[in-house]
């Protein structure tokens, strides 16, 4: 399994504001969103990139590279996720688009699966979605749905914003061939398997249903 946690400067006072419990809603997504448009990029950077030289207006060469988006799906673990979603697509419009419903249950933390809608996998590069690693089960639960569907662990690359390291032992464990683009690893989980420091319910705060 490999994990790259992006390295931006910025970062650090955007996390401030969705970290801080006394950050509006409104400001949650906002700063939100712009921690998750950082990712994507950066995940986006990690997809198989090809060597391409350019030639600038100068007439001068630049070693530059590209990464082709023409075979990549987009898979959103509904609800959270479907912000992240959003944000890729902003950034790969012409990304195919699957969806994994599955919810945590509120007692146990066990992930339920209700539902998919996925378009055909095999041979395409997927990025799975979600802002939140916690125990790792609705990721994991997630990941079988897309190798059951033709989708090849080498081919995902899992796009998160906040993980934990019980979270990655999980995954180095059931899926260690996969990838993780991550904004930060945080210390640990709480007895309610809520991450810390964390930000709390990731989806209660950016849709504003708490
Ligand atoms: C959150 C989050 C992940 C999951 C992470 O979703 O978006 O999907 O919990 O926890 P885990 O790693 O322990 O499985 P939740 O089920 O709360 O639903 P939501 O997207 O509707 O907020
Ligand atoms: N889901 C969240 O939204 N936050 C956590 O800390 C754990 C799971």
């Amino acid at each position: 399994m490999s994990v790259t946690v992006v390295s931006c400067r910025a970062f650090k006072h955007l996390f401030t504001k969705v970290r801080n419990k006394d950050t509006s809603p409104l400001e949650f997504r906002t700063y939100a969103k712009r921690i998750m448009a950082m990712i994507c990029e950066e995940g986006l950077a990690e997809l198989s990139p090809e060597p391409l030289d350019v030639t600038t207006p100068t007439g001068s060469v630049f070693k530059g590279e590209v990464v082709t988006t023409s075979d990549i799906v987009a898979v959103s673990i509904v609800r959270a996720a479907d912000s992240m979603l959003d944000c890729f697509l902003e950034i790969v419009p012409e990304a195919a688009v699957g969806k994994i419903l599955i919810q945590r249950d509120e007692e146990t933390a066990e992930p339920k699966l209700f539902y998919d809608k996925l378009p055909p996998l095999a041979g395409k590069k997927v990025v799975l979605l979600d802002p939140m690693l916690a125990t790792g089960g609705s990721a994991l639960c997630a990941v079988d749905v897309l190798l059951k569907q033709g989708a090849k662990i080498e081919d995902i690359v899992f796009f998160n914003v906040v993980c934990c390291p019980e979270g990655l032992a999980r995954f180095a464990k059931e899926a260690p061939g996969l990838r993780v683009v991550t904004g930060c690893i945080d210390e640990c989980l709480n007895d309610q398997k809520y991450i810390v420091p964390g930000l709390g319910d990731y989806g209660d705060r950016f849709f504003n249903s708490v």
